[in-house]
């Protein structure tokens, strides 16, 4: 079949238009569609005896297929990504749509929030018309074409099949012709079939992921670290600038349903009983340090013990990008801001968001992570009667220590005992049900701080018999909350029982959910009796 085009007159534009539209038209990807992988070819390796098939799913169905597969000669696990492709002339159709819109997309009279939308409804509207101009179109699948159109132009294009798999946490490109590599929940690191061929085509896409996180990225500028509509975070670097072999960027994916307390205690990644004790240890405004190495889940840990926080607590979070999302109102959110030496802004670092949050009066500051001056800040914070969480890069007390007290930081030792608690939070490996080695987290220790130097082993993981070992008798903060209120260790021993009896019914009964969990935690505090009613606890 010919397929007859639609004659668009194509508007000569004037160059201030260009330029309006050039911020727009930075969503557009103009890259040709292929398919990225092919099932045939897979199936011939599977039927040759090269490959094994270990699992296949739906990314988004039915245009895009995750296939993990075994490649038996190497013994490496790869991850195969298989779209549906274009027929040629659906290609043809498709990038007559996409000059469309990069020609007659307007950018927005007014400000907008939701840029995108407004970009798939032009988009859409786009599709419609093509359907009208084209009328009957046998053999030709509108809906694949929607597809790509939504892929490429709101969507992540080449990664957007990935982006879209919740067994992946990051995503990350080295360079051109270099396999994607993601992190899979369940295989770890696995290379990926997605390949950037030029460094063309990974220089305009990082472009692209600076544009969509509303950032710059260019020759002057190199490196770029950021949130990407949805709440992604982003960190790449341009050219060869500063990365060796080129363009290269980490996507560390948002989760749309955040990890809560009531699902570490569900993963097992913590104890409802040391879950009890830090709710009750930060109502009395001790401080914590989260400690990890990358991505091993500091963050996510820091937002869900935050979750626990009395409602009537005024919070200050200082990050520098925003990572967090507490379901308390009194809460302020400042994010650090980097300077761009041609524009003339200044830089906000965390120090100075530090300082300024003391201003807020806040009962409680969380700093996303401490690395350099703002520890010093954050400190004194501590030591005028303010409560404190942040995280640190450290494998534990003793890392994370020599850390806060060497340059930059130097936080003089001293001043270490304003530190309560410390956990550290590390990827370990299980054998699951299948005999198959697994990652998972785990809270493998948990310290109390008693003086510089001395610290003693609140919690320990037995790797074994994956159980925690828990000493709340011999806790120094439950012996310094029963003095400070004039009580007996028991009765803030039973305190955290009754806690962890809540935290308990909550898993039993899947309230998993931020709200959820905030309504108990709030409801302790006002209905104690009814809540302890509602979940049958019975005093010893
Ligand atoms: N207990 C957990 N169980 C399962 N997945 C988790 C757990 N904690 C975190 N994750 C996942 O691990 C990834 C990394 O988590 P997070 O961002 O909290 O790590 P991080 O230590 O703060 O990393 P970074 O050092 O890069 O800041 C996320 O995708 C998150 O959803
Ligand atoms: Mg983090």
């Amino acid at each position: 079949m010919k397929l007859r085009f639609p004659i668009f007159i194509v508007k000569k534009r004037a160059k201030d238009e260009v330029q309006k539209q050039d911020a727009v038209n930075s969503l557009v990807d103009i890259e040709p569609v292929k398919p990225i992988a092919s099932p045939e070819r897979l199936r011939l390796s599977i039927v040759r005896g090269d490959v094994k098939l270990l699992e296949t799913y739906p990314l988004y169905e039915p245009w895009a297929y995750a296939y993990i597969t075994e490649d038996l000669k190497a013994g490496t696990i790869n991850y195969v990504v298989y779209e549906i492709g274009l027929t040629p002339q659906e290609e043809s159709v498709y990038k007559s749509i996409v000059d469309y819109i990069m020609w007659e997309l307007e950018p927005p009279k007014t400000q907008i929030e939701d840029v995108r939308g407004y970009i798939s409804s032009f988009a859409k509207r786009a599709i419609r018309l093509f359907q009208l101009r084209l009328g009957r179109t046998p053999g030709l699948s509108w809906s694949k074409i929607g597809y790509y159109i939504e892929r490429n132009i709101i969507g992540y294009s080449f990664i957007d099949p990935l982006m879209r798999d919740p067994n992946i946490e990051d995503i990350s490109c080295n360079g051109p012709n270099l396999p994607v590599y993601v992190w899979h929940r369940k295989y770890e690191y696995l290379p990926t079939s997605v390949v950037f061929r030029t460094s063309q085509e990974l220089d305009e896409f990082v472009i692209k992921l600076a544009h969509l996180a509303s950032k710059h990225i260019s020759v002057a500028y190199p490196v770029l670290d950021a949130i990407l509509p949805g709440g992604h975070r982003i960190a790449a670097t341009f050219q060869k600038e500063v990365s060796t072999k080129g363009s290269t960027f980490t996507i560390r994916k948002f989760r749309e349903d955040p990890i809560t307390i009531v699902d570490l205690i569900s993963y097992g990644t913590i104890s409802p009983e040391t879950a009890a004790y830090f709710w009750l240890a930060m109502d009395y405004k001790m401080t914590t340090l989260i400690l990890g190495v990358t991505g091993a889940g500091k963050t996510s840990t820091l937002n869900a013990l935050a979750n626990l926080l009395r409602p009537t607590y005024k919070i200050v979070t200082i990050e520098d990008t925003p990572e967090l999302r507490l379901p308390q109102e009194n809460w302020v959110q400042l994010t650090s801001r980097p300077s761009y030496l041609v524009s003339g802004v200044t830089e906000i670092k965390l120090f100075d968001l530090v300082k300024i949050s003391l201003r807020y009066r806040p009962d409680v500051v969380i700093v996303g992570e401490v690395r350099g001056e703002e520890a010093y800040v954050l400190f004194q914070a501590i030591a005028t009667g303010h409560s404190g969480i942040t995280t640190i890069h450290a494998e534990d007390i003793d890392a994370a220590v020599k850390r806060l007290t060497s340059p930059p930081m130097n936080i003089p030792s001293s001043y270490i005992p304003l530190v309560n608690m410390a956990l550290v939070i590390k990827r370990v490996t299980k054998i699951d049900e299948t005999g198959r080695p697994r990652p998972v987290r785990r809270i493998t220790a948990v310290w109390e701080v008693e003086d510089y130097g001395k610290y003693r082993e609140f919690a320990l993981w037995d790797p074994l018999r994956d159980r925690f070992k828990v000493n709340l008798r011999e806790s120094v903060i439950i012996e310094k909350i029963a003095k400070m209120k004039g009580l007996d260790a028991e009765d803030v021993i039973e305190d955290v029982v009754r806690r962890k009896s809540i935290l308990n019914y909550l898993v039993a009964t899947g309230k998993r959910s931020y709200e959820a969990i905030a309504t108990y935690v709030y409801n302790y505090y006002y209905k104690p009796a009814e809540v302890l009613k509602e979940i049958g606890f019975k005093e010893k």
